[in-house]
């Protein structure tokens, strides 16, 4: 048995929970929209073609931001493909997932889409092989009431309302080289500003996103971000940050101590920030959205189901990474998530990658069911509890040594705040493979605690850490979290070995 000590003092916060950090992200990839979100005839699809039983699951989920229409795709997509009679829309070779994408589905259909599903759209523009006058263009064409042009087009199109998108991407991933249009630092930053410039003429009161590193063991990572924000700190409010990670080698123990590298790198990237902020004289700071980020087994670029294989053959919606999520990546995407919410003064956004089918919470089969993956469920109930202030714990666990991360803590914890429920909410992982955690959490300035609910996630019966969700038989789920009580006025839990949990504490202000 593992021990930690956990405090939790009310005055010790970061700030109010970012709403827009539980986001996600629908790209026109493999079966993300086609047989995904999207799949007229499908018996469960409406009159609009929209899957029912997906849309319940992604409430569920309740994800509060969806990026779209890319991700790679973007910056080889024309917007206007996507809008218009749909009898009369192009197909199109996507060069970016050798894909072909017939158009059915487009911006109109999206922001129908999003409507239901009750969430926010993050619109990104192709920075790719487009430019300036593509995005001012989709700014004026979703955002402007009427009497112009594009925004008169909109209407016969079918939406007299603007869409009011406010948040937009200028781009996606263009320091990659395998990006449609990849550029260097100054190239970039240098559209990037123009382009911003031009999308803010036509409507002031968007939000925009610059790219970011890929990753941070791009060669250019912290050069990027610095030369791209030199040029257009003044323009954006925020740089993008993209982290997958996976479980190589069997090597389950640094696996599981993955948030380590989430929290460094969103720390550097803040810090590169700052110092643009600092030798530009800037007031305003720069926010982060980590607008990809997941578990993503990359396994080699000649298989099948793998992006930018050029030698398959051109296909309508092909299955692409259908990853199939275990008890350990569940774990993991539960510490992620910590990671993200401890430093919520900082991420503003945080969008999953993807929603449906591809690397996704939710996965559907052409014709067939749909059903909830184990990832789905650190997000659905963060998404739930996290409310109010985010917490900064104080943490004393005991560690074990992982082989790509050094020592790191065996019980990882963030907690959050919410005076008007009067609940604090805690997010727990025990990283120990073997052992349970015996852990105490102390609370400083609350009245004396009670437990309103007590859920984990861990390893179900006759299961192992492998263990998946399959449709029809979702082995992987949250179950009560046994024992967990109080105790001269400290909560004390037991964490299974393998596990996430969530517990919520009735307080009164002391
Ligand atoms: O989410 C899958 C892909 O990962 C996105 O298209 C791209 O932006 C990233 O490399």
């Amino acid at each position: 048995m593992s021990r930690a000590i956990v405090t939790v003092d009310r005055d010790f916060t970061v700030g109010p929970v970012p709403h827009r950090i539980f986001g996600s992200f629908v790209e026109h990839m493999g079966r993300c929209v086609y047989t995904g979100i999207f799949e007229p005839g499908h018996p469960e699809a409406d009159e609009n073609g929209y899957r029912r039983d997906v849309l319940e699951l992604v409430r569920e989920l309740g994800p509060t931001v969806v990026r779209y229409p890319g991700g790679n795709f973007v910056s080889g997509y024309n917007w206007e493909d996507g809008v218009g009679p749909v009898e009369q829309r192009p197909r199109r070779l996507d060069g970016a997932w050798h894909t072909v994408e017939t158009n059915a589905f487009g911006l109109h259909e999206f922001a129908g889409w999003a409507r239901l599903a009750g969430v926010e759209i993050m619109e990104a523009v192709n920075l790719g092989t487009r430019g300036v006058d593509a995005a001012r263009e989709l700014v004026e064409y979703a955002n402007h009431p009427g009497g112009s042009h594009l925004s008169d087009l909109r209407a016969r199109n079918g939406s007299p309302d603007p869409f009011g998108i406010k948040l937009w991407c200028l781009g996606n991933e263009l320091d990659g080289p395998w990006q449609i249009g990849h550029k260097t630092p100054a190239e970039y930053g240098r559209l990037a500003q123009e382009a911003a410039k031009a999308m803010r003429y036509v409507d002031p009161d968007i939000e925009l996103v610059a790219v970011g590193s890929s990753n941070s063991r791009m060669p250019t990572f912290g050069q990027w971000e610095y030369e791209v924000l030199s040029q257009a700190y003044d323009e954006v409010d925020y740089i993008s940050m993209h982290a997958y990670y996976q479980e190589e080698n069997g090597d389950a123990a640094s696996f599981l101590a993955t948030a380590l590298d989430t929290d460094h790198f969103i720390e550097s990237v803040a810090a590169t920030a700052d110092a643009v902020r600092a030798r530009g004289k800037h007031s305003k700071r720069i926010h982060i959205s980590f607008d990809e980020w997941n578990v993503w087994y990359q396994r080699g670029l000649d298989t099948e189901d793998q992006p930018h294989n050029v030698s398959r053959a051109w296909r309508e919606h092909p299955r692409l990474i259908e990853d199939e999520y275990n008890v350990t990546d569940a774990v993991v995407v539960g510490t992620l998530l910590h990671s993200i919410l401890r430093h919520g003064d900082r991420v503003k956004i945080a969008n999953q990658a993807q929603l449906v089918n591809v690397i996704a919470p939710i996965r559907s089969e052409e014709g067939g069911p749909a059903w909830r993956q184990s990832i789905f469920w650190p997000f659905a109930r963060m998404r739930a509890l996290a409310t109010g202030e985010i917490l900064r714990p104080a943490v004393r666990s005991d560690r074990y040594s992982t082989a790509r991360f050094g020592d790191a803590d065996l019980v990882d914890v963030a907690a959050t705040w919410d005076e008007e429920r009067g609940r604090v909410a805690l997010f727990l992982a025990n990283r120990g493979l073997e052992e349970a955690a015996d852990v105490q959490v102390d609370l400083r300035g609350f009245g004396e605690p009670t437990v309103a609910s007590a859920e984990v996630l861990t390893i179900p019966e006759g299961g192992d850490r492998l263990t998946t969700n399959r449709a029809g038989e979702e082995r992987v789920g949250m179950r009560a979290l046994e024992g967990a009580g109080v105790q001269d006025g400290a909560v004390r839990l037991s964490l299974p070995p393998l596990s996430w949990s969530c517990v919520e504490l009735a307080v009164a202000r002391a």
